[in-house]
């Protein structure tokens, strides 16, 4: 997480100035905010025409909810209403951190910024900028992912511009660059509705934390009936790079990579037959077969989430055709990699 700044980026819209940031959100404008799991877009949840151009400047569905950030566990009455006890809990002791509470939402908490739910999503970021940012604004910012709809979450400056870039206002919008985000994949998400927490998103959060700091167990989700979407944030396609990810175990790694390289190679006689078309991502221990371009090879689960989307946005900017991903075995980081490079493989499906 360290603080640099983006070599090359002669933009006007990166800077490292949280006073700068604090501006434009009071002026109604968009702020690329570093948190502790990826880069969020980041508007005064109370502006609905800030929060409007959020979901245009995306390209995402207006019915689909945004996660509102406040500074401290304090605000959760403001947000929201019939907080369970659990949940209270669960804030005051797993807060700041990479958590996010859906729950009965409050009269502040509009149609703008939940989608229409009647639930709000509330989190508390980790991050020592986005805290800054969010007690020297003083209210709840509204933040998706920083990326297109259903594109690849960003984890530096660098990865906001490439998604957003052009569709920001430099004399408006601002990216805060506050270094390459440490969890590297999105919160996990509990719905804080019912008796019981039940997990939404996975993430960096364990199930024995949720138990020991809520003082009730999670409740795991059902697996997906096929092709169904329960709550949005539950896209069975989503995290997708250009390229087509496959999902296999080490063993079959060779197979896969020869697999996926012979449609280009037979008969197709152009000069780009000489690039590498395969990307291997992989812990260290899985080998790399000739021909096929390393993406990561991180030496364990919080690794592997680290490195996740900067690989597979390397893999675009490679124009390779496949990324084959051999995912990292074990639970909560590692199930939420899984998670993600599912989705991706669901999203990516279809693409050449
Ligand atoms: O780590 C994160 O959560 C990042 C950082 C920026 O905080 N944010 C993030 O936001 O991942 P987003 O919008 O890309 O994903 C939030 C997910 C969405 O899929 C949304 O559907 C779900 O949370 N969500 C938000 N509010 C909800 C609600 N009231 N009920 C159910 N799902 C909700
Ligand atoms: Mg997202």
């Amino acid at each position: 997480m360290t603080a640099h700044a983006v070599p090359g980026l002669g933009t006007a819209l990166v800077t490292q100035d949280v006073a700068r940031a604090v501006e434009v959100l009071r002026a109604g404008g968009l702020v690329g905010l570093p948190t502790e799991t990826v880069y969020g877009l980041a508007a005064d949840a109370t502006d609905v025409a800030a929060v409007e151009r959020v979901f245009a400047v995306k390209g995402r569905p207006a019915d689909h909810p945004l996660i509102v950030h406040v500074a401290t566990g304090g605000e959760l009455d403001l947000w929201a209403r019939d907080v369970p006890g659990y949940a209270r809990r669960l804030a005051a002791t797993l807060w700041p951190g990479p958590l996010t509470l859906v729950l009965p939402r409050s009269d502040r908490a509009g149609d703008h910024v939940t989608g229409g739910q009647p639930t709000v999503g509330l989190r508390c970021p980790a991050h020592p900028v986005a805290h800054a940012v969010l007690a020297a604004f003083g209210g709840g910012l509204a933040a998706p992912s920083a990326n297109r709809f259903g594109r690849v979450s960003p984890t530096t400056a660098a990865h906001v511009l490439d998604e957003l870039g052009e569709r920001l206002d430099p004399a408006r919008d601002v990216v805060l660059d506050g270094g390459s985000s440490a969890v590297g994949v999105e919160s996990t998400i509990l719905d804080c509705t019912g008796p019981a927490p039940r997990l939404l998103r996975s993430g960096a959060v364990t199930a024995n934390e949720v138990l020991f700091a809520g003082g009730v167990a999670p409740v795991s989700p059902s697996p997906p009936a096929d092709g169904a979407v329960r709550a949005p944030g539950m896209l069975a396609a989503h995290y997708a790079p250009h390229a087509r990810v496959v999902v296999v175990d080490a063993g079959d790694v060779e197979a896969a990579v020869r697999d996926v390289a012979e449609p280009r190679g037979r008969g197709d006689a152009s000069p780009d037959d000489a690039r590498p078309v395969t990307g291997l991502l992989a812990t260290a221990d899985v080998e790399t077969p000739t021909g096929v371009v390393r993406l990561a090879a991180p030496s364990d689960e919080a690794a592997y989430a680290r490195a996740l989307y900067a690989a597979l946005r390397e893999a675009d900017a490679l124009r390779l055709r496949t990324v084959v991903a051999v995912p990292p075995a074990g639970t909560t980081l590692a199930a939420a990699v899984r998670d993600r490079l599912r989705r991706a493989a669901v999203g990516s499906a279809g693409h050449d």
